[in-house]
């Protein structure tokens, strides 16, 4: 899909549908007005009768019979002003190019006009692209429904702004990378598959890759990932890509972001066997790894003056006879041991080990994406990434990574009142059965592990897949979380490394 800026005025463009936003409670105004008036006040007419709300994900196409070029015009909602946020202004974008595709429209445009800012032009780019994501692409027969899009141009956000466009469009196409991965079946996305996805990355940008196999991870002592993958005919991988950014001129500067990526192709509990109701959602289990890889896609292609590894624990966790069972105990990569009481608390047992491979492997800095406890829907549900973390100037950036990518976390406290929850009768450390703060507890056993270096971790359990058929406006399915965090993460550390440097030189 092309996206273009151009500066004539919309009732000139020659597209099939012109589409304009409308915010809840307010009137048109602006060159939404100019518009209305050249087609007679139909608009206008749709928005004070109340017939057009400007509800979020309302969207209403209008034929425009002549009065404009573009063949169409399309009312599209915001919401309430004050409750717009960037990922809400995502997801309005999002389902007007979904609605537009079922319309067969063919080229569109979006008319940026009172209320959205010259700013939201990320925003509408990125939401647009994730428009397009096609969720069914393994059905066969029939012409899909939906159509593709081949243009959308881009009406009064200026010009001169390519970059800021590809470089949104770019972060849009990356969030649905992650979503196809997401969506694969597990018969298709196993552990090695997995790596062969981070080698194709990695030889497209000529970065530095490790995929560790079962031989190697005993040899590096990484057991606990070993443990979780023992029950599966599909053996695990540690895969490590990194982007060496700082030996550019002038950004030599010892900073090392690991973006950490749970990578459960399938999580069917292991000996701790899951229900089977909802099993077959356990084909998402490697939401984190799916951000984390394509983040560093996007980030290597930018060529980021900032070095960062993406760090993948792949393993597929399966009950059988060579399975791990509730009472192992286990010695980590770092050496402390682990009682497994519950088979099915596996996240949090193979993010330990990745993020010991990062520490090994030179990180000064560590976020990690899981899809770890059940608990976090109950804590915040399917709106938003529950976060902790042990350093507030780091959480400072990832907090504003996230509003800056539409990506939202939020952080949940760490007591050392909890710390004692985590004790084991036999071993240093149980990886379950605390009692009560489920999603808190889950990343108080990863921090164990994190060497008192900054670190965050991101629990999209609920955030990676809307499975609430009622929350209508949060992008329902594969939703690629934390994707678009991690690459506006590294650009911040970038920025500020370079803000450092230049302080520095002083
Ligand atoms: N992958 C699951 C978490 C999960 C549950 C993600 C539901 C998405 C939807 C994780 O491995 C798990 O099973 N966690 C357990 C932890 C518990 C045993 C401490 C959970 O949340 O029940
Ligand atoms: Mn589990
Ligand atoms: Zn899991």
């Amino acid at each position: 899909m092309k996206i273009t800026l151009v500066s004539a005025g919309p009732a000139e463009l020659n597209v099939d549908a012109l589409a304009v936003p409308v915010v809840t409670g307010q009137r048109l105004a602006g060159a939404a007005l100019e518009l209305d008036r050249v087609m007679g006040g139909v608009l206008s007419e749709m928005v004070v009768n109340a017939e057009f709300r400007g509800r979020i994900h309302e969207v209403l196409p209008i034929p425009a019979q002549g009065k404009i070029k573009p063949r169409r015009v399309i009312l599209y909602g915001l919401g309430a002003l004050h409750d717009l946020d960037g990922q809400r202004l995502r997801s309005a974008h999002h389902e007007l190019v979904r609605a537009s595709r079922t319309w067969g429209y063919k080229r569109m445009a979006i008319l940026r006009t009172d209320p959205l800012g010259m700013d939201s032009l990320k925003a509408v780019v990125e939401g647009s692209v994730m428009g397009t994501f096609e969720r069914r692409s393994r059905q066969t027969g029939a012409a899909p429904e939906r159509r593709e899009i081949d243009e959308i141009v881009l009406a009064g956000f200026g010009t001169g702004r390519e970059r800021e466009v590809v470089a949104a469009q770019e972060n849009g196409e990356a969030t649905n990378r992650a979503r196809e991965w997401q969506n694969a079946p597990p018969n298709e996305l196993t552990p090695d598959a997995l790596a062969q996805e981070a080698m194709r990355i990695a030889q497209r940008h000529n970065m530095e890759i490790e995929i560790l196999g079962p031989a190697e991870l005993k040899s590096g002592g990484y057991n606990l990932l070993l443990g979780v993958g023992a029950g599966s005919a599909k053996p695990p991988r540690l895969i490590r890509v990194r982007h060496h950014g700082n030996h550019q001129e002038g950004t030599a500067n010892g900073k090392t972001l690991a973006i950490i990526g749970k990578g459960i192709t399938f999580d069917a509990g292991g000996i701790s066997l899951k229900d089977p109701d909802h099993m077959s959602q356990m084909k998402d289990d490697m939401s984190g790894a799916a951000a984390v890889l394509s983040a560093i896609d996007v980030i290597a292609s930018r060529k980021l003056p900032l070095d960062v590894m993406a760090v993948i624990a792949a393993a597929e966790n399966m009950p059988g006879p060579t399975a791990q069972r509730p009472g192992d105990v286990m010695v980590s990569a770092d050496g402390k041991t682990v009682e497994v009481v519950n088979t099915d608390a596996e996240g949090r047992l193979v993010l330990a080990d990745a993020l010991t491979h990062a520490l090994r492997n030179g990180a000064t800095h560590l976020i990690d994406l899981a899809t770890l406890t059940g608990a976090a829907t109950v804590a915040i549900g399917h709106a938003a990434s529950a976060a902790v973390s042990n350093d507030d100037e780091f959480w400072s950036v990832v907090d504003q990574a996230s509003r800056e990518a539409g990506d939202r976390v939020w952080r949940l406290p760490i007591y050392a009142d909890y710390r004692i929850l985590l004790r084991s009768q036999i071993a240093d450390l149980r990886n379950a059965e605390y009692g009560e703060a489920g999603t808190i507890m889950g990343g108080m056993f990863i921090a164990e592990f994190a060497g008192g270096k900054p670190w965050a971790h991101i629990d999209i359990a609920a955030s990676a897949w809307n499975t609430n058929l009622e929350l209508t406006t949060v992008l329902r399915g594969p939703s690629g979380a934390g994707t678009r965090l991690c690459i506006e993460l590294a650009e911040l550390m970038a920025a500020r490394v370079a803000e450092l440097k230049t302080v520095a030189e002083r």
